[in-house]
């Protein structure tokens, strides 16, 4: 008997409900030709517009559910407006999906925020490079300390807000364990495209801040566990540079969380757009797996958001299960799944209108269902012809 693993799928607001289910699709579909089902789904509705209806930010049911229950959790982004176009907060002021976005990082301690930056061959770059493979990369972001770490507030005097302020908060813990996760995951991995070197670049601002000379030094200790791991070191304004001039030189960076949510925007432009750029928050024993771009909720009902994201969140979602769980059909499911996408980018007919710009500017647009229906197919095929 195969395990059966149970997912939380969480779409959340705006365009998020379109890309999710398609990346549900996907999974189903390899499943469909796999030997045995292995993944078990129970869906949720989550965010603003349903707290806008119900007073709750998700069903205690869910709640529950995602986090006790789930093996894992695909979420996709929450946000949307009110009729004056604001976005709808909570009564604590902040945004109303909070508890799920970026609560769920701190109660599941979900400490590793990891995101893929590649380009695939046949995606739009503004960058000017020869060779798509010159940008494989991966951002490791810290993600429950930081300048993001819930310990803030603000001033009143005489009903005026006359004062702010955000605790930057770097723990020795919190530290050791990101930049551990970092190592282990380059030792994973066939070094940086410009040498094959395997190497984590550690991005902080150590030249000036207390927090980032702890990370330093922290990295500085793990890093001696990993012999066969180069060190290096880029103060986070020069690594937001080196992104762009040249990304080929880096494998795997680690960052505090504020600078590893910049910079991974930056990872994100450089390999296509947010519509390719997929992430995953990683604890110890839970996880959740979710595109990095928000809930969009202008473009939401044109069905023409790029589900690449979600699909590749999902493939990780995939490889995360197999690690955990030695599980052949989530290994084989996750590769399935990205060479799919990389055959559906290459050849270049189906695909949503964020990358059909310059040498694809010919292209007619496909809807978000179009290409979750032909990355799903191709999935297929490849499983089927191993
Ligand atoms: C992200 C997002 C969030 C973050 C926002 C919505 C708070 O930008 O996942 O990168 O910064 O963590
Ligand atoms: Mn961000």
């Amino acid at each position: 008997m195969v395990r059966e693993h149970t997912i939380a799928v969480l779409p959340g607001d705006g365009i998020a409900r379109e890309v999710i289910p398609e990346a549900v699709r996907v999974l189903e579909s390899i499943q469909d030709v796999q030997d045995e089902r292995y993944l078990k789904f129970k869906e949720f509705e989550c965010g603003g517009e349903y707290y806008a209806e119900t007073g709750r930010e998700w069903s205690q049911e869910a709640e529950r559910f995602a986090k006790e229950e789930a093996d894992a959790i695909l979420f996709g982004a929450v946000g949307c407006l009110d009729d004056d176009d604001n976005p709808i907060r909570l009564p604590d002021g902040n945004l109303a999906g909070y508890s799920i976005a970026l609560g769920l990082r701190f109660e599941l301690d979900l400490f590793a925020n990891v995101r893929p930056v590649r380009l695939y061959e046949g995606v739009p770059t503004p960058l000017n490079i020869k060779d798509d493979t010159e940008i494989d990369l991966v951002i490791v972001r810290e993600n429950t300390e930081g300048l993001y770490s819930p310990v803030r507030g603000t001033l009143t005097r005489c009903g005026n807000q006359e004062m702010a302020i955000d605790v930057r908060t770097i723990s020795r813990r919190g530290s050791e364990r990101v930049t551990r996760f970092a190592f282990e995951l380059s030792q994973k991995r066939n070094g940086a495209p410009s040498d094959q070197v395997k190497r984590v670049t550690c991005v902080d601002k150590s030249n000036l801040l207390a927090g980032c000379m702890l990370f330093r030094n922290v990295y500085n200790l793990v890093a001696e566990d990993f012999p066969d791991v180069e060190r290096d070191y880029q103060y986070v304004d020069a690594f937001a540079q080196g992104l762009v001039l040249k990304p080929s030189r880096y494998d795997v960076a680690v960052a505090p969380n504020e600078f590893g949510d910049i910079v991974s925007d930056v990872g994100a432009a450089i390999q296509g757009g947010l519509g390719m750029a997929p992430a995953a928050s990683i604890g110890e024993k839970r996880a959740v797996f979710e595109p990095v771009h928000g809930s969009a909720p202008k473009y939401y009902g044109q069905g023409k958001a790029n589900p690449i994201a979600s699909i590749l969140s999902a493939a990780m979602m995939l490889d995360w299960l197999s690690d955990r769980y030695a599980d052949k059909n989530c290994a084989s499911g996750a590769s399935a799944i990205r060479e799919a996408v990389a055959d559906v980018l290459r050849e270049g007919k189906v695909r949503t209108f964020d990358i059909c710009r310059e040498k694809w500017s010919d292209v007619n647009p496909a809807s978000t269902r179009e290409v979750g229906r032909e990355i799903a197919k191709r999935a297929q095929q490849n499983i089927q012809e191993r």
